[in-house]
């Protein structure tokens, strides 16, 4: 572990000269771009972070006050395993490749550089909701997601410098000149030009558009292409607390909510969020996070597959069958106005697959909300709509479905829309509601507390030093 270099790493960058130039040529415009789009108004504060120091299961995250422009982003894949292998596909049981695969060269600079993308885009869409935090508790935690989304672009810049060559690094430039939102430069996926403007949205982000994130990390992790590999099975043990942070986040927001509701019925007289937003934030944020995935039939998915690139979730943990070659799936699609089954190779619905991995684990969360409605004795459920609302990519872009996925007309969607989808009028409520509260142990009235502090400290501990 070279902790004390300028960009701390454990892929020893100091025997790599050339490769060490680049990065710290890139390092100034990284911090600019920090210092220009990262947290507004708290590059001097003192926040209570966790920070990389030892990619080892055990210890590997040091908690203490950190400014943020000082956090040490680094470089730190999980350590190599001794004689690596491609784990699924064509070339399943070879070596695994320490190089790029000349074929794949261009396929998979798009995959690192889509990946890339979304980390600065969140920071960036998240920029100004430190000023509205609910608690300091909850300031810290947005700022640690923040860090970390910027240390995943160091993560990902890494194998753009060190495996891509020239385009490799003209990509990563790149990365530092889109914005999220910005219509002459936008970020590349829909779901990271919407605003996040207030913490709602936020919860929401990092429950559903964090949580894509970790299917799509999870099955590059399993990739034969190992630097790729072990460098997401490391982010994945950073994405999993910002995961935490969108599903208790959702859930405190819908605890405070049937707790008001115990009151009375008009949660808005007593300054809630009514379940109705809560479920329509639900409904957005879903279907643009369930796009992230990808088309259902994808002839790039079992290109990957094939070469041995992406796999599927917990590839190795979960199958023992790693060809599919004659397996099949079935999935509706719309043909002539209906829904009819089709079925396709299996290697094709492989996005599909990750898919179903992804609303199985939303749909758990779901499960843990409710419950929390029930344990305050109000009868209220909250759920997922069906996958195939309100998509704009894949078979189910150009059709209109309501929220159980039956086929509607485009005029009938229109009518009921205000009933599915956070209206202007829900999020200006929303953001009415949106106050700091920065007092240590203080929280604001629409949320309510967490369970437990961050790592052994109370909710009453100063995690920012405003
Ligand atoms: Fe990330
Ligand atoms: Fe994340």
């Amino acid at each position: 572990m070279e902790l004390h270099e300028r960009i701390p790493n454990n892929v020893n960058l100091s025997g790599d000269k050339k490769l060490q130039r680049a990065l710290e040529k890139w390092l100034p415009n990284y911090l600019e771009w920090w210092r220009e789009m990262g947290p507004e108004g708290f590059q001097e504060k003192d926040v209570w972070l966790r920070t990389a120091t030892s990619v080892e299961p055990e210890g590997w995250a040091h908690f203490d006050y950190v400014r943020m422009p000082d956090y040490r982003w680094g470089i730190f894949l999980k350590p190599a395993e001794r004689d690596a292998r491609v784990g699924f596909g064509d070339n399943a049981g070879q070596p695994a490749y320490q190089e790029v695969p000349g074929e794949f060269r261009n396929a998979l600079r798009r995959i690192v550089v889509t990946q890339a993308d979304t980390e600065p885009a969140s920071v960036e869409q998240q920029r100004r909701l430190g000023q509205t935090c609910p608690s300091l508790y909850d300031l810290r935690n947005l700022f640690q997601v923040n860090v970390e989304e910027g240390r995943h672009l160091w993560a990902m810049v890494y194998l753009l410098h060190g495996y891509f060559g020239r385009d490799g690094r003209d990509e990563a430039d790149a990365l530092l000149e889109r914005r999220s939102g910005n219509p002459d430069k936008p970020r590349i996926l829909e779901a990271f030009n919407q605003p996040c403007d207030d913490w709602l949205n936020f919860f929401c982000f990092t429950m559903f558009t964090d949580r894509d994130g970790k299917y799509q990390l999870s099955a590059l992790a399993e990739s034969g292409f190992e630097p790729l590999a072990r460098t997401c099975q490391f982010m994945l043990t950073e994405e999993a607390h910002h995961l935490f942070v969108g599903e208790t986040g959702v859930g405190r927001v819908v605890k405070r909510t049937a707790q008001l509701m115990k009151e009375s019925e008009d949660v808005r007289r007593l300054g809630g969020i009514p379940f109705e937003i809560i479920q329509r934030y639900i409904n957005y944020w879903f279907s643009y996070s369930l796009d992230l995935f990808g088309g259902e039939i994808s002839s790039n998915a079992a290109d990957f597959f094939a070469a041995g690139l992406k796999g599927r979730y917990q590839e190795q943990k979960k199958y023992t069958e790693h060809l599919l070659v004659n397996d099949v799936y079935s999935l509706p699609v719309i043909e002539d106005g209906r829904i009819v089954e089709r079925e396709v190779p299996m290697r094709n619905a492989l996005n599909e697959v990750l898919r179903g991995e992804y609303v199985r684990d939303c749909e758990r969360a779901l499960e843990r909300w409710n419950k929390y409605i029930a344990d305050e004795g109000v009868s209220r459920v909250l759920s997922l709509p069906h996958r195939r609302f309100h998509r704009h990519v894949g078979e189910y872009a150009g059709h209109h479905f309501d929220v159980e996925g039956n086929l509607i007309t485009a005029e009938e969607f229109e009518a009921r829309k205000s009933e599915w989808l956070p209206t202007l009028e829900d999020r200006e409520y929303v953001r009415s509601l949106m106050h700091p509260v920065t007092e240590p142990g203080k929280i604001a009235n629409w949320i309510a507390p967490p369970a437990s502090g961050i790592k052994g400290k109370p909710f009453e501990f100063e995690y920012v030093r405003l």
